[in-house]
């Protein structure tokens, strides 16, 4: 099989590729699917609208033709799409795609974990903001205890899953947790990550006094652990990792606010509905559901892809102003994929 390799303006290739497989969710975080916004009357993609598993395989198996290695399949909440093991057997089947996983709340993980491995999945990265109960149904909305994720971690390990976690901080929402979860997660050498609060989307309110930053955070854990950098393991990897003297156990930092990393961003995201984006902040997207479903040839596809990439400038992170958290029209998280 012969890979084209893609570089936008910037010359950053393009090598992973994030896809949403729905808009819904059944968490209601504050930071991201704000029930005021997202409750009752609110309208998800319509079914006819979602790409189809076959649609999804195509489009990966061209972006992997042009350089993409690794797919993270993302929503809304990715376990909520029926039969997802099975689109998982499809990806794994593409030539050339070295890795495949998961962001999941996990509220389903502990019931579906061995079939995604078997499926081909490789890592789950579980989104989990509280140890505490009452911080945590603040902060989604809904009555799950916080045991139900943790089971799920459980069981996807059992599984033979890679697993990380993600923790989202925001000032005034979760503080008290950044050290709780620090030595929970150390102690079971499963890699934590703190993920600076981000202005996606236009209904969670952001601002920047908001945002706990990695270093108040580091400040915070170095109190009470010893951390010491560790080297990227790629181009581009997205958490600023370190490693707890005298364990195995690391910790990372996803500081797109306080140290923004566009300049080595390979990312494409596709949304449930079929819109490829170049950023997580893109207010406009391509449509390949509708290039697709007008019965193009894989050629005439691969055209469509290549010069949205080539023409890339995204740089969002680099770039944020107030000017561009107020006015500009982003698409919210759910819908783009995270
Ligand atoms: P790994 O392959 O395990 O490193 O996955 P990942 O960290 O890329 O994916 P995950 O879904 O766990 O994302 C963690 C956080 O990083 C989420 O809040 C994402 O929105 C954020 N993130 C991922 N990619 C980007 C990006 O390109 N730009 C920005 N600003 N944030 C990103
Ligand atoms: N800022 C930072 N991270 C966010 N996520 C969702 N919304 C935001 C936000 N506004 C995280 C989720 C999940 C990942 C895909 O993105 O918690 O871990
Ligand atoms: Fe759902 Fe994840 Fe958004 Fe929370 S952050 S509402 S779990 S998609
Ligand atoms: Fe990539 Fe956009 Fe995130 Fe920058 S802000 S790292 S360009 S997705």
């Amino acid at each position: 099989m012969e890979i084209k390799r893609l570089e936008d303006k910037f010359g950053r290739p393009l090598q992973d590729l994030r896809i949403s497989v729905t808009d819904r969710c059944n968490f209601r975080c504050s930071y991201c699917m704000p029930r005021e916004i997202f409750g009752k009357d609110y309208v998800f993609m319509p079914k006819d609208q979602l790409l189809n598993f076959e649609e999804i395989e195509r489009i990966a198996r061209i972006f992997v033709q042009l350089g993409v290695k690794k797919i993270r399949l993302t929503g809304g909440e990715p376990l909520l799409r029926r039969d997802l093991p099975e689109l998982i057997g499809k990806l794994n089947a593409i030539d050339g795609l070295e890795d495949i996983g998961l962001t999941t709340n996990a509220v389903l993980l502990g019931k579906m974990a061995k079939d995604l491995k078997a499926a081909g999945l490789k890592r789950v990265n579980v989104s989990l903001d509280a140890l505490n109960d009452e911080v945590f149904h603040s902060i989604n909305d809904t009555a799950v205890p916080t045991k139900v994720v943790l089971k799920g971690i459980d069981k996807a390990i059992e599984a033979g899953l890679g697993v990380k976690v993600n923790m989202v901080v925001k000032k005034g929402m979760n503080d008290q947790e950044i050290v709780p979860m620090a030595k929970y997660f150390k102690d079971k050498g499963i890699t934590l990550r703190y993920i600076e609060f981000m202005d996606v989307g236009q209904s969670n309110g952001w601002d920047f006094s908001q945002v706990i930053t990695k270093k108040e955070i580091h400040n915070e854990l170095s109190k009470y652990f010893e951390l010491s950098p560790v080297d990227p393991d790629y181009l581009g990897e997205v958490a600023k990792r370190y490693n707890y003297a005298g364990t195995k156990s690391e910790v990372g930092f996803i500081t797109s606010v306080s140290e923004s990393f566009c300049s080595t961003c390979t990312r494409a995201r596709l949304s449930a509905d079929g819109k490829f984006f170049t950023c997580l902040f893109a207010v406009e997207g391509l449509d390949l559901k509708e290039i697709i479903r007008s019965s193009v040839t894989d050629k005439e596809l691969t055209e469509a892809i290549v010069p949205t990439w080539e023409k890339r400038t995204d740089r969002y992170s680099d770039e944020r102003t107030e000017e561009t958290v107020k006015n500009r029209k982003k698409i919210e998280m759910s819908y783009i994929g995270g």
